[in-house]
């Protein structure tokens, strides 16, 4: 037997990503403004009773008590706010943080809002800001960088099941495909798969088009508790599983360098009492930091057997119109990886398919949805399922 709901999505904002000339206030309160205005019978912030902000400290520009400008931009000085900070799944921890508010009772609607602005330091001080969230004693002080990691991650792979150039180039071109339909994308432009396998070199296997791009942007959701959720419209999203994770933070340390089991532990606990079983998906948001991400991810997932996400994403199973789309918003490949706003833009994305809101790239019919949203190179994972309310 399912449980009962967690929690309800009422409201959802989005700013674009990209490099963008807007400064972190001005992105923040984009993203919430338009959250407020997406609600159906409107809402008077007054109701807000609690503030998530999801970020890795805007590339150093405010690495301290950050919180306290996601209540002010929310035009609601003095609430309760918290920074979350789990590195790249900052954004899914933040959800989970106010599902278990509103879940207890304890909080009836909570705003969670994720930001990163990212384009505007040198690229040697960029490195360092996100090398924090690798191992400092053996990955950056190495001089390890995250496609670092990724490049070792596909290389053991395809010493594993065989050759993956095919299969990473395809993830590449339907992100980017996807990313067209998506006004809000970094990466607009679709790509052929020739394109993307004579990128440039980044960190064998792995070129330039297996990599998402350095963006800004900010994301925003309002989370209420889930027998609230038709004061505001009839049409929810409802929170219907929560599952976290974490791994040792050093690669070595781990298991397995082809498997993230942050993601399998996250994934377990999301299904567990969950009314909604992996056969009832219609599309999911995965965190496809590097092309090879996403094969770990449908793996670690149990969407497809080990060694198999690449025939089942060569086979088209996973583009738009295929039997399960993944990242129709065009993943953090294409739509962009601006940190804490990524796993906030994640439910974003739900957020429009599951009320048939999502345009061009609407998956037809979606009622189910999972959400996978992975820190760093694998230390903290956190899943979350939707249904349709
Ligand atoms: N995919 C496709 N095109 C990209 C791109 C990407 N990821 N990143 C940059 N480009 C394009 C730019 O639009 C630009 O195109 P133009 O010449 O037509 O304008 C060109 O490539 C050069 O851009 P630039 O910003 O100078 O690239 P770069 O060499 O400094 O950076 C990467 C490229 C891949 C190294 C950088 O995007 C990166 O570090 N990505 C990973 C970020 C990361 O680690 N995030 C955390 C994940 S855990």
């Amino acid at each position: 037997m399912g449980r009962a709901p967690l929690a309800a999505v009422v409201g959802a904002g989005h700013t674009r990503f990209g490099a963008l000339a807007e400064g972190p206030r001005s992105l923040l309160r984009q993203a919430i403004d338009q959250a407020v205005a997406s609600v159906d019978r409107g809402l008077d912030r007054a109701a807000i009773d609690a503030v998530y902000l999801s970020t890795l400290g805007f590339s150093g520009w405010q690495l301290g008590n950050s919180s306290a400008i996601a209540a002010e931009e929310a035009g609601r000085p003095g609430l309760p706010a918290v920074r979350v900070e789990n590195a790249c799944a900052s954004g899914g921890f933040a959800l989970r943080l106010a599902v278990d508010a509103v879940a207890s009772g304890h909080r009836d609607l909570a705003l969670v809002v994720g930001l990163e602005k990212m384009t505007d330091v040198t690229n040697a001080r960029r490195r360092y800001w996100l090398g924090v969230s690798g191992d400092t004693e053996w990955e950056r002080l190495a001089g390890l960088t995250f496609a670092g990691v990724y490049g070792l991650m596909a290389a053991r792979y395809e010493h594993e099941y065989g050759p993956l150039r095919d299969a990473l180039s395809e993830v590449a071109v339907k992100n980017h495909a996807n990313g067209a339909l998506n006004p809000n994308a970094h990466f607009r432009q679709p790509i052929t798969r020739d394109q993307a396998r004579a990128g440039p070199p980044v960190a064998a296997p792995l070129g330039l088009y297996d990599c998402c791009p350095v963006s800004d942007g900010a994301a925003a959701l309002l989370v209420v508790r889930p027998e609230l959720a038709h004061r505001f419209t009839d049409t929810p999203v409802l929170v219907v599983g929560s599952g976290a994770g974490s791994d040792y933070l050093a690669v070595q340390d781990r298991a397995s360098l082809i498997r993230l089991d942050a993601t399998r532990t996250a994934a377990e606990e999301a299904f567990r009492r969950a009314p909604v079983g992996r056969k009832d998906l219609d599309l999911v948001e995965v965190h496809d930091c590097f092309t090879i991400a996403e094969l770990l991810a449908l793996e670690d997932l149990a969407l497809a057997p080990r060694g198999q996400a690449g025939p089942l994403t060569l086979s088209g199973a996973t583009r738009l119109g295929g039997r399960l789309p993944v990242n129709p918003d065009g993943g953090l490949k294409a739509k962009g990886h601006p940190i804490g706003a990524t796993g906030v833009s994640q439910v974003y994305e739900v957020f429009l398919q599951l009320r048939g809101h999502a345009g061009a790239r609407q998956v037809g019919g979606a009622e189910h949805a999972l959400t996978h949203n992975v820190g760093g190179s694998g230390a903290t994972a956190a899943v979350h399922l939707f249904s349709r309310g």
